[in-house]
């Protein structure tokens, strides 16, 4: 990694992990840590982005991404339009493209993506003026996730270069355990996956991840656990017998966590389904750092839109 700070990103969009440097991902990183000030402020907005339109496109259903960005750009003073493909003229037929174009008829300076099929946001930063952020598409990338998981466990435990982090779930359906995968591997740290066969991705080596089929090999003196629901409405059957044969050899439970360091952290991206991948007395327990990750993720998205607006003069001026 080299040791010159970045001082903004190379791409006009934020489309995945994979494309980035390790000194965007530092700089995305130290420019939410400044951020992460405005919320602590009685008035919580500066004007950074005033005068700049986003469009939160979402054609699949959210409510941390959605929100989080939302509270983003409004603490930033960008005025936000939010598309939904239900009670749009998505249901009437319209493609993604025709709508992409009609969108930017009204000149945005942002759109927010998420989407069901992998690439989209890709195919439409390549169309449009407007800078394209990738809020998950598919079984592909949800970068911001994975950034705001980082910037979780920088703060927590100091660093991420040598963490030792179990990722646990539906890798085979997961955009954050890719996009995860992608992040840690170029900051230093090392990723277990853990999964059944079934939900173990095809070739997940290639990742530059460990593979594990048993959750408690995974979770021997683990910095990081990181817990994933499975994605039922990504799958025609389900890839096991039955969610509690499931919770019996992947659940979290508080036994199985005392296998990771004692200082641990519980982590997941939500939603929780509670007694399938975790039980509920480590989602409320002493180590989850689950709602942490929703402060930080508006922080990080706050990062992301200043930085792609240009990066221009501070990024916490006085309100
Ligand atoms: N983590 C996450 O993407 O949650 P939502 O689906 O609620 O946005």
């Amino acid at each position: 990694m080299s040791n010159e700070r970045l001082k903004s990103l190379r791409s006009k969009d934020l489309v995945g992990i994979a494309p980035l440097e390790p000194g965007e991902i530092q700089l995305i990183l130290d420019t939410a840590e400044e951020l992460l000030d405005i919320a602590r402020r009685p008035i919580k907005k500066v004007p950074t982005l005033r005068g700049r339109t986003v469009v939160n496109l979402f054609m699949e259903p959210s409510t941390r991404t959605r929100f989080s960005f939302e509270v983003a750009e409004k603490r930033l003073s960008a005025d936000t339009l939010n598309f939904s493909a239900s009670g749009s003229s998505v249901s009437k037929g319209e493609t993604l493209i025709d709508t992409a174009r009609n969108l930017m008829a009204m000149a945005p300076d942002f759109i927010v993506m998420r989407h069901p099929n992998s690439g989209a946001p890709h195919r439409l930063a390549s169309m449009v003026e407007a800078s394209i952020i990738n809020a998950g598409d598919g079984i592909n990338e949800h970068p911001t996730q994975a950034l705001l998981d980082a910037f979780t466990m920088r703060r927590h435990l100091g660093r991420l270069e040598g963490l030792a982090v179990t990722i646990a779930g539906d890798i085979r359906h997961s955009r954050v355990a890719r996009s995860n995968a992608y992040l840690l591997g170029k900051m230093g740290a090392t990723v277990r996956f853990a999964a059944p066969a079934s939900l173990m991705p095809l070739h997940a080596e290639t990742l530059g991840v460990e593979v594990h089929h048993r959750l408690e090999s995974a979770l021997e003196g683990a910095d990081v656990v990181m817990m994933l629901r499975i994605q039922r409405e990504r799958q025609g059957n389900m890839n096991f017998p039955s969610l509690r044969e499931y919770f019996d050899f992947f659940g979290l439970t508080p036994e199985r966590l005392e296998l990771a360091k004692p200082e641990a952290l519980v982590m997941h991206p939500g939603p929780i389904n509670r007694g399938v991948e975790i039980d509920s007395a480590v989602a409320d327990g002493s180590r989850s750092v689950i709602l942490d990750q929703v402060t930080n993720g508006v922080a990080i998205r706050m990062a992301i839109l200043y930085l792609l607006s240009g990066g221009h003069g501070e990024p916490t001026p006085a309100s």
